[in-house]
C-alpha cells in the first residue's frame, strides 16, 4: 500500500486523509506541516516483515532510526515488534525514549566514540557491528573495564578497487573521482579474515554476527566468509545482517544524466519519460530472491537469524509535507512556484529526488500548466520538483508533497526558517501533534551573548 491509498477528495475539492481535510489542518497548525499516517506506517512494517517471514524462519526487522527519529513514530514501530538499528549515541537515546530495551537494539555506524560504546554497554544492547580494528580494540577495552562480554558483528565492505584501467563506465569513474567514498565503511574483504581472528582473541567480545550494507551483495559477499569461519575457526555465526537499501520506489531518483536526456527528448518534441519509472517496490519478490540466494549458499550449514535494517521502506510513504504557495513568478522561460518549505525540510541526498505533488485545495482540478516548484531558500538546489504539471496555482494554495517520511524530520534544519510542526493521523481521523512548531526563540535558545 502506498500513502495515496488512504486519500480521498471531499466535495469541496479538498484532499482528505482518513476523512481529515488537509487544507483545514493547515489552518489549524500552519504551514509547512508534516503529516504522518499511522496506518500506512504500520502496514509498511507488517508487509515488510511478513514478506521475509514467509520465506525464512528467523527474521529480525531492525528499524533504521536515523530515517525518521520522531519518538512517537519510533514508538509505533516498537509496539509492533520492531527492533531498532541505531547509528549514534543520540540515535540510541531516541530508541530508548521510544521504549526499545537494549536487547532490541543493534548499534551500527563508522563513528562510535568511547562514550557511545560505554552507553551502549550500559544499556546491554543486543549487538554492536564494528567497522574497524581500532573500534574492536576500543570496545574490548571498555567492555573489560565494565566487566561485560559484548556480542559483536563485523561489517564487511564488498568494495574492490577495479584499478583505473577497468573503470569502464561513467558511474565507476565518478565514484573514483570522489575517492570511492563508500569504501570507508566496515572492513574490506581482504581484512575480514584477520578481523575475525583478532576478534576471537579478544576476551571481552563474543563474535556472533557478520554484516554488510546495502543488502544487494550480502549473499555473495558474506556467505563464503561464514563457511570459511565455520571450517577454519569453528565459529558459528548467529546473525546474518544484510543491512538496508530497501528503496520504497515511491519517489523518483534522477541524476544529471537523466535530466539531460529528458531535456533533449523535450527539445525534439518527445514526451518526458522521467515520471514513468515510479512505482512501489515489490518487497515480496525482493525477499524471495534475497533469501533464495542465501538459502542456496547456506546449504548444509547452520542457519543464522537474518537481520534486516529497513528505513525508507517503512517511513517514506507514511509522510507528506503540506506547504503553502507564497507567490508565482515567470522568469527564464519558466513558471516558478515559491512555497514555504523546501530543501530545509526535505534535504536531497546525493541524487535528485522528485516527489509527487497534489494541489490540496484543488484536488479535483485538471493539470494545465508546467511549473518548477521551489522552496524558500537562497540556493539553486532548493527545489521540490521540476517541469511538473499542476492545475493553475496561485498564492495561498496548499500543496501536498508525497513521499516525505524519510530523512526529512531527522535531517531538516533551521537554515533561514524554524522547523515546522508534525502531526499523526490514524484511521479514525484522530489528529495528534507529535512535534511542535519551532519559534524564533527555539532557534536561538542555545545562543549566548
Ligand atoms: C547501515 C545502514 N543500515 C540501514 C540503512 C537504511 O537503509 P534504507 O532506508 O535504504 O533501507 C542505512 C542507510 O543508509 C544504513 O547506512
Amino acid at each position: 500500500m502506498t500513502f495515496k491509498d488512504n486519500f480521498k477528495v471531499g466535495l469541496n475539492g479538498h484532499l482528505t486523509l482518513h476523512s481529515v481535510d488537509l487544507v483545514e489542518l493547515c489552518g489549524r497548525f500552519g504551514t509547512p506541516l508534516f503529516v504522518f499516517d499511522e496506518n500506512c506506517l504500520i502496514e509498511n512494517f507488517e508487509r515488510f516483515k511478513t514478506a521475509f517471514e514467509k520465506v525464512y524462519p528467523r527474521v529480525m526487522v531492525c528499524y533504521s532510526i536515523k530515517t525518521n527519529n520522531n519518538v512517537a513514530l519510533c514508538r509505533i514501530l516498537h509496539e509492533r515488534g520492531a527492533y531498532a538499528e541505531v547509528s549514534s549515541e543520540l540515535d540510541l537515546y531516541i530508541a530508548l525514549k521510544a521504549g526499545f530495551n537494549g536487547d532490541k537494539i543493534i548499534f551500527d555506524g563508522p563513528f562510535k566514540p568511547e562514550s557511545a560504546l560505554r552507553r551502549a554497554l550500559e544499556e546491554k544492547v543486543l549487538l554492536i557491528n564494528v567497522e574497524s580494528l581500532m573500534e574492536m580494540e576500543r570496545l574490548n577495552a571498555v567492555a573489560g573495564e565494565m566487566g561485560i562480554k559484548q556480542a559483536i558483528g563485523i561489517r564487511i565492505n564488498p568494495f574492490k578497487d577495479p584499478h583505473f584501467s577497468k573503470y569502464t563506465n561513467l558511474v565507476n569513474l565518478v565514484n573514483a573521482a570522489y575517492c570511492n567514498l563508500e569504501s570507508r565503511f566496515g572492513l574490506s574483504l581482504e581484512e575480514s579474515h584477520q578481523a575475525f581472528k583478532r576478534a576471537l582473541e579478544l576476551e571481552n567480545l563474543s563474535v556472533e554476527g557478520i554484516m554488510t550494507h546495502p543488502y544487494h551483495a550480502a549473499a555473495k559477499v558474506l556467505l563464503p566468509i561464514i563457511q570459511t569461519l565455520q571450517e577454519d575457526m569453528g565459529v558459528k555465526i548467529k546473525y546474518l545482517n544484510i543491512g538496508g537499501g530497501f528503496n520504497p520506489g515511491n519517489n523518483l531518483f534522477v541524476g544529471s544524466k537523466d535530466l539531460i536526456f529528458d531535456l533533449l527528448r523535450r527539445k525534439i518534441g518527445l514526451k518526458s519519460k522521467l515520471r514513468n519509472g515510479r512505482g512501489a517496490s515489490d518487497i515480496e519478490l525482493i525477499a524471495k530472491s534475497v533469501v533464495g540466494e542465501i538459502k542456496q549458499e547456506l546449504e548444509g550449514s547452520n542457519e543464522p537469524s537474518i537481520i534486516l535494517e529497513p528505513g525508507r521502506f517503512l517511513t517514506s510513504s507514511a509522510g507528506i509535507l503540506l506547504v503553502r504557495v507564497d507567490h508565482v513568478k515567470n522568469a527564464g522561460g519558466y513558471k516558478w512556484v515559491f512555497v514555504d518549505g523546501g530543501n530545509n525540510l526535505i534535504p536531497s541526498f546525493g541524487a535528485i529526488e522528485l516527489r509527487e505533488v497534489v494541489v490540496a485545495n484543488k484536488a479535483l482540478s485538471q493539470s494545465e500548466e508546467e511549473v518548477n516548484l521551489v522552496g524558500p531558500l537562497l540556493y539553486n538546489e532548493d527545489f521540490i520538483n521540476l517541469r511538473v504539471m499542476l492545475p493553475k496555482v496561485s498564492a495561498g494554495d496548499v500543496l501536498s508533497i508525497f513521499g516525505c517520511g524519510s530523512y526529512s524530520l531527522s535531517r531538516s534544519n533551521q537554515f533561514l526558517h524554524p522547523r515546522p510542526a508534525a502531526v499523526l493521523l490514524n484511521s479514525t481521523g484522530k489528529v495528534k501533534l507529535i512535534r511542535e512548531k519551532e519559534t524564533f526563540e527555539d532557534v536561538l535558545c542555545k545562543d549566548r551573548v
